[in-house]
This record gives structure tokens, sequence and C-alpha cells, in this order.
């Protein structure tokens, strides 16, 4: 599969290069964004990735732009604990790359027969792990909250039933399993709703992406831009809320949260004047993944950066649930 840097001229335009200025690139993947920005102005970056696979290409960026760019193998959550703050920019493309996609051995897809993992790092449980010992329950919720899968029950069932005859350790043998519990309607295979809530659920996607949009308030100085390019409305919602928070709003974006006023600290973000842009017309013929595509953009304010609270995300049994039962 090509690798399309999704929405880069967008994301060019909120981020507005300028020499001499340090941005982070929250999800290095590929190095599309990095490459651009290096190419757009003589800037540095810093890429960070949970995913070691990508240290070749960003070894190949690092040796094309000697001294501007650096890799740090990292979750993004964690960019204000290696080193980082007063930077510029971060920049954050959400999701799985399509190199991960077309490895057949990370288990992302049910296209291709490999081993459920799922994992974009190499530690922590795998989807193999998440569908051997969560509870029914657990699974169902899961599957109605990360994939918003309607028929979430019916898919536990299955899997449940298919696990007490011997273990699910293959994408093939999960896919099938929910292709008989759901049957083929339509042009989306049946699994993928199933596979993107392991998938969302193993990588604590929502939970990274809450706990990296407040590091990225600690360690971006005043004036600095927060660009964030996300693919599903849960992931959106989550942008959203947070943004329509730091700007000091009526918060009302969650439906896990009750709407709160904002009176405590001082705005820490302004939002950029569209608050929500869409790839063009031309992108998504070109690049069917970039239709889901949204990005919002902000700029950091000089306030202190609000407490964390997490009730922007929804309750689900949590990775430290699933460990406590390996
Ligand atoms: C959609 S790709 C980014 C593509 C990149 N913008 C490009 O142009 O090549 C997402 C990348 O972010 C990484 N990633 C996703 N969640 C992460 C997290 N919480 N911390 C660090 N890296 C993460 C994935 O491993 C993947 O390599």
């Amino acid at each position: 599969m090509k690798h399309y840097p999704v929405m880069l001229p967008e994301v060019l335009g909120a981020l507005a290069p300028v020499a001499g200025e340090t941005y982070v690139d929250g999800t290095f993947g590929n190095g599309g964004y990095s490459e651009a920005f290096l190419k757009a102005s003589n800037c540095n970056v810093v890429g960070l990735d949970r995913d070691p696979n990508v240290k070749s290409r960003a070894a190949q960026l690092g040796e094309e732009y000697d001294g501007r760019f650096r890799l740090i193998e990292t979750p993004f959550s964690k960019m204000d604990e290696v080193g980082l703050s007063e930077v510029d920019a971060v920049v954050l493309d959400i999701g799985v790359s399509s190199m991960q996609l077309d490895q057949a051995e990370r288990g992302f897809s049910f296209m291709r027969s490999g081993p459920l993992d799922m994992r974009m790092g190499n530690t922590g449980p795998t989807a193999a792990d998440a569908v051997k010992s969560l509870s029914h329950s657990d699974l169902i919720r899961i599957f109605q909250v990360y994939g918003e899968e309607r028929r979430a029950r019916r898919a536990a069932d299955f899997i449940v039933r298919a696990r007490d005859e011997g273990e699910i350790t293959t994408t093939e043998e999960l896919a099938d399993i929910v292709e008989r519990a759901l049957g083929r309607s339509g042009k989306n295979h049946p699994a993928t709703k199933v596979f993107q809530a392991l998938r969302i659920f193993i990588n604590d996607e929502l939970g990274e992406l809450y706990r990296g949009l407040c590091a990225a308030e600690r360690i971006l100085k005043p004036g600095g831009r927060l660009i964030v390019v996300t693919f599903h409305s849960l992931e959106d919602r989550i942008v959203k809320s947070f943004l329509r928070r730091r700007a000091g709003e009526v918060s009302g974006g969650s439906r896990y949260a009750p709407e709160v006023k904002h009176e405590g600290p001082v705005a820490s973000f302004k939002e950029g004047k569209r608050s929500v842009i869409k790839p063009s017309k031309v992108e998504v013929v070109e690049n069917a993944r970039s239709r889901s595509a949204k990005l919002r953009f902000a700029i950091r304010s000089g306030a202190a950066p609000f407490p964390m609270d997490d009730e922007l995300l929804p309750r689900v049994a949590s990775l430290s649930d699933l460990e406590a039962r390996l």
C-alpha cells in the first residue's frame, strides 16, 4: 500500500513552519510529516513513536537533515518526560500507519493472516490475550464502545464459545469467528469493527490521546501550535472536548461527561479560526483512507496547564484489568 501523509497541505498551513523553531511530530510513522516540515523550513523536528520498527526510516531522515532531526522511542503521552519543553508545535496523526497494517505479522488486519497481536509497540498484552482472558461482558462493552458495533453481544457470544474449544491465536481465526457470528452484508468485512475495537483497547488509544493532549499542553510554549488529525468520531470527540475545555468554553462535547462550564484556570488554548478542517475532495479521491480525517488546531496561551481529569474517556475495561487476569 502506498503511504500518503494525510492532510499534509492543511497540516503545513496550520503549522506555518519558521526557521529555527522546534516541532514535535508525535506520531512519526513513515516520517511523511517530519520530512515535509524539514523541507519547508530550516526548523528542528523531534519525531516520537512507540513502534521500534520506525527506526531505520528515522535514521535515514537523521542523515539527510543532519542535526535537525532526531527520533525518541516513546508513547506520545510521555512527551513531557523525555526532556522536551518550550516547543513551538506538537503534531499528532492518530491511528495505525499503512506500514503497520501491511505487515501481516503485526496482526492488525483481518485481510492478512498473522498472529493476533495488534500492538503498536512491543510490550504489554496482545489482542490474543484480550480475546482469551477478558470476560464476556468486557468484550461486549469493548466492541460496543470502541467498535461502535451494534451486534457486539453476538460477536462476544461466538468468541467465548470458540475459545472454550481452543485458543484463538490468529487474525484469520478471529475474522472467521466474527464472520460466522455476524454474517456478510454490505461492503465492509463483518470483523472490521471488532478488529478496530481490539486495536484501540490493546494500544489504549483513547487514553494515550487524552494524556498526549495534556502532555502537549505542558511542553508547548506560548504561541505554540497543537495540530491533531483524527480518523473517527471517538477520537475527534476527545480532541474537541479537550480544546473546548481548555478554551474555557462549556464542554458539552462528550457523551460520557456532563456539561461543565469551566470556571477554573484561564484558557490555556485558543482554537484556530476554523475549528475543524476536512481533507480536500481531491485527496479523498486519491487516498480513500483520508475520507474520515478531521484536523483540529489550537494555539497555546501563556496560562498554566489545566489539571488532568480523565472524565472525557469512556468507562471500559482497562489494560491493567486485562493484565491482572493474565
Ligand atoms: C498514522 S501513522 C503516522 C503517519 C505519519 N504522520 C507519516 O506521515 O508518516 C501513526 C504512527 O503513530 C504511532 N503511534 C500511534 N499511537 C502512538 C502513541 N500513543 N505514542 C507514540 N506513537 C504512536 C504509530 O506507531 C504509527 O507509527
